[in-house]
Order: C-alpha cells, then sequence, then structure tokens
C-alpha cells in the first residue's frame, strides 16, 4: 500500500475522556500543533451533552475559532440533530456520527437502541445533505463490548449497512474497537462481509490501544486494503461509557511505523512529536502514547 490517510481525534477522543478541564486557548493550540504537522482530518470537538461529556463543552467556541486550513477538514461529533445543528451552527462543515454494534453500549453511550440511533441519524443526514456537510460514521463496539461480551461480526455487518443506506456511497466508515481488545486474526472476520458491502475505501479502522494491538490491528487492516486508519496524538482517549477503554493508537506510533513501511501519510513526525506533550502539564499525567 502507497498511502494512508490518518484521521486524528485527539482533541475529541483524546480530550473526551480527561477530568481536568482543557482551556479553551490549549485546545486551539494543540488543533494549531496538528495542523502544523499535516494531519488534514481533524476530529476537533463534540457536540454532545454538556453535562454528560464536559470535556467537549467547549466544543462551540472551538469550533468558532479555528481559522481555516488549506486542505484541512475539521469533523465534528455529533449525536443527533441537535448536535448536528449546534455544529453547523458553530461553522462546522463536516460530521461524524455514530452509532454501535452492541445493544447495551448504545445505551449507555447514547441512550439510545441501535434502532432508535439509526432512525435518529437519518435526521443528521438529512439535515447535512441540506447544508452540504460532509458526512462520516461510527460503528463502536465492532469486537468486544465492554458489557456484553464478544460481538458477532454479522451485528457489525448489519449496522454498517443501515448507515451506508442513510449516508450514500461517498459516506466513510470507521469500524470502532471501543475497548481496545481486539487482535489481529479478528479484522478478515470483521472487514471481510463489509468489502462485500462496500469497496475498502468506505472503511476505516479506529482502535483503542488498550492492550496494545492497535498497531497490529492496523497492519492486519492494510493487508485487507483498508487506507484509512483514525489515531489520537500522544495515545489520548477513551470513551467515559466504556469502563476499561485506553486511548486511541497513538499519531506518532502509526506514523513512525507507515513511514517505515515507506507508506505516504502526508504528516511529519517530527513536528508531530511536538503536538501533545504541552498538554501533559494540563492533563495531570504522562501522555500514554509518548513518542521518543
Ligand atoms: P438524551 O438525554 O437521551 O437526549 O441524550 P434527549 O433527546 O432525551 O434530550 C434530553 C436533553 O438533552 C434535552 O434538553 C435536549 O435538548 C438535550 P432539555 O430539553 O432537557 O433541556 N440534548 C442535547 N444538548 C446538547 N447537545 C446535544 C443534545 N441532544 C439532546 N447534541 C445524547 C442523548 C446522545 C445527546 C447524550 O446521551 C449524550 O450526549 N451522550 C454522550 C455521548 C458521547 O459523547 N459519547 C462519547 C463519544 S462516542 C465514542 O467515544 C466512540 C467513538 O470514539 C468510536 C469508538 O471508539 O468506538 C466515536
Ligand atoms: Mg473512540
Amino acid at each position: 500500500m502507497k498511502r494512508v490517510r490518518i484521521v486524528e481525534v485527539g482533541p475529541r477522543d483524546g480530550l473526551q475522556n480527561e477530568k481536568a478541564p482543557i482551556p479553551l486557548a490549549a485546545k486551539q493550540a494543540f488543533v494549531a500543533r496538528l495542523v502544523a504537522s499535516g494531519l488534514k482530518d481533524i476530529e476537533i470537538g463534540a457536540f454532545v451533552r454538556p453535562d454528560k461529556v464536559p470535556q467537549m463543552a467547549g466544543s462551540d467556541e472551538l469550533a468558532r475559532s479555528l481559522p481555516p486550513a488549506p486542505g484541512v477538514t475539521y469533523w465534528a461529533l455529533v449525536p443527533n440533530l441537535k448536535g448536528a445543528e449546534r455544529a453547523a451552527a458553530a461553522g462546522m462543515k463536516a460530521l461524524a456520527v455514530f452509532s454501535a454494534a452492541s445493544e447495551t453500549f448504545s445505551l449507555k453511550n447514547a441512550n439510545v437502541s441501535i434502532a432508535d440511533s439509526l432512525a435518529g441519524l437519518k435526521d443528521v443526514a438529512a439535515f447535512s445533505r441540506k447544508e452540504g456537510l460532509k458526512l462520516r460514521a461510527y460503528v463502536s463496539t465492532c469486537f468486544v463490548c465492554p458489557y456484553e461480551g464478544p460481538v458477532a461480526p454479522a451485528k457489525v455487518t448489519e449496522v454498517a449497512k443501515a448507515l451506508l443506506d442513510l449516508g450514500g456511497p461517498e459516506m466513510e466508515i470507521s469500524i470502532g474497537d471501543t475497548l481496545g481488545a481486539a487482535t489481529p486474526d479478528q479484522m478478515a472476520g470483521v472487514f471481510g462481509p463489509l468489502l462485500k458491502l462496500a469497496p475498502a475505501s468506505t472503511w476505516a479502522g479506529h482502535f483503542h490501544d488498550t492492550r496494545r494491538t492497535a498497531l497490529a490491528n492496523v497492519l492486519a487492516a492494510m493487508d485487507l486494503g483498508i487506507s484509512v486508519f483514525d489515531a489520537s496524538a500522544g495515545g489520548l482517549g477513551g470513551c467515559p461509557f466504556a469502563p476499561g477503554a485506553a486511548g486511541n493508537l497513538a499519531t506518532e506510533a502509526l506514523v513512525a511505523r507507515l513511514d517505515a513501511l515507506g507508506v505516504d501519510t502526508d504528516v511529519d513526525l517530527n513536528t508531530l512529536a511536538l503536538a501533545a506533550p504541552p498538554l501533559e502539564p494540563l492533563l495531570g499525567h504522562p501522555l500514554p502514547g509518548r513518542h521518543a
């Protein structure tokens, strides 16, 4: 594979699980450093209930303050139409929605059944079409659910198919190992049926790194033709509704490995390595995925 596109989720997935409130200026500077590293897709925040995920409460203000950057798409995570409207009002042009392959996770995460989440996302898809916004989707808990245990690949296919039906063929769907417990040998079982539904360019991988298998999962998914991966600078992250989940695959680790393989990413590793460390004193703990 010649090229991989990285979707940087540090400012959203990375920070959403952090207890210490990160000031707006620190988030702005973090996004600016990510842009400087060459990342072209950056999920900057979430337009969810502020009382549920307090760290994301300032996403409106952050979105309004972002300077346009040529070739860069800033993404906003939205759970429903209200979130989509808030994001659009703050100037966001690209929305990421989510559903799940596990019923209990969907209920704990977003207070909806899978069927109701998909029904609600129809409104978001219609809104994004009307407003000319880009749309991306996540399927969470595609391998293991923190509440239900192993998840059947057929359930992932079913939810992904429903998302494809509502988003259309140009929508990218990111396959989430929310808990960070998947292993490389599981990639073919989950991505195989998805590749029968739509071409490899439709699918992305979103692997948390709890058991340090995320990079191996990326390499296994690349062997299947997947070329878009989500990652989080400094390895920050986790989901407040997935107890035990660690951060995403560190973007630095992903870029270092891809550089070594001669795969293009647009990202300059030395510049990227400077992006997350300034957050460390504000977080009150070391970055999980520091790049030396
Ligand atoms: P709900 O309480 O079921 O919503 O929340 P509701 O429709 O019943 O409305 C209740 C109140 O919430 C109303 O306000 C709504 O206006 C308000 P009231 O009339 O009572 O004053 N409300 C909102 N306010 C602001 N923004 C909104 C919004 N929607 C409703 N968008 C909801 C449902 C999903 C909003 C809530 O449960 C929530 O915010 N949950 C947090 C979800 C979240 O952020 N999870 C983490 C991100 S997902 C993730 O990390 C996984 C991922 O990384 C992939 C992976 O790793 O697998 C993407
Ligand atoms: Mg995640």
